[in-house]
């Protein structure tokens, strides 16, 4: 609670944009709208195809929140599932982009990692059609 102050006390001086927070739960959002006055911007969180975060992302919804999703490929872990790869096959795209335009179309801020230059822009192909 004691560093959210801070950070409003740097919003209110205009020293940024925005504030935000990271691995909230429902409960810890709720007590933040109890004790403190601004609504957080953001609150980045594992999310992929298999965590959804439902309840979560409801909660966001009715208050403003963006979702921003960590880990959005599962590390990997999800590229090879069997419903990912036959949508892949079927669209002329890579599990990735799929897994990805998933996220997106569901409203999901992504911030993909890879070191490999061709994922990275297959990743960011990933935005540029509907
Ligand atoms: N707030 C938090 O608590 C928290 C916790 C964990 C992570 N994060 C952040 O979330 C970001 C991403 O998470 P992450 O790195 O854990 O997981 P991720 O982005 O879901 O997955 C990264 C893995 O997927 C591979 N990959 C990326 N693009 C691919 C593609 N097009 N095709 C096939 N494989 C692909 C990467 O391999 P290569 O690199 O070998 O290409 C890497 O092994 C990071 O920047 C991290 O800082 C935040």
């Amino acid at each position: 609670m004691e560093t959210y102050e801070v950070l409003e006390e740097i919003l209110a001086r205009r020293r940024a944009r925005a504030i935000g927070v990271s691995n909230f739960r429902v409960a810890d959002l709720q007590r933040l709208r109890e004790h403190t006055g601004v609504t957080p911007a953001v609150n980045q969180i594992e999310l992929h195809p298999a965590l959804q975060q439902n309840e979560l992302r409801a909660f966001h919804a009715e208050h403003g929140i963006a979702t921003e999703a960590w880990s959005p490929l599962a590390q990997g872990a999800v590229l090879q599932d069997e419903p990912v790869v036959r949508i892949a096959r079927s669209h002329g795209v890579s599990p990735a982009q799929v897994v990805l335009r998933w996220h997106l179309r569901s409203g999901n801020i992504v911030i993909p990692k890879s070191v490999t230059p061709e994922r990275i822009r297959q990743n960011l192909d990933s935005s540029a059609s509907s």
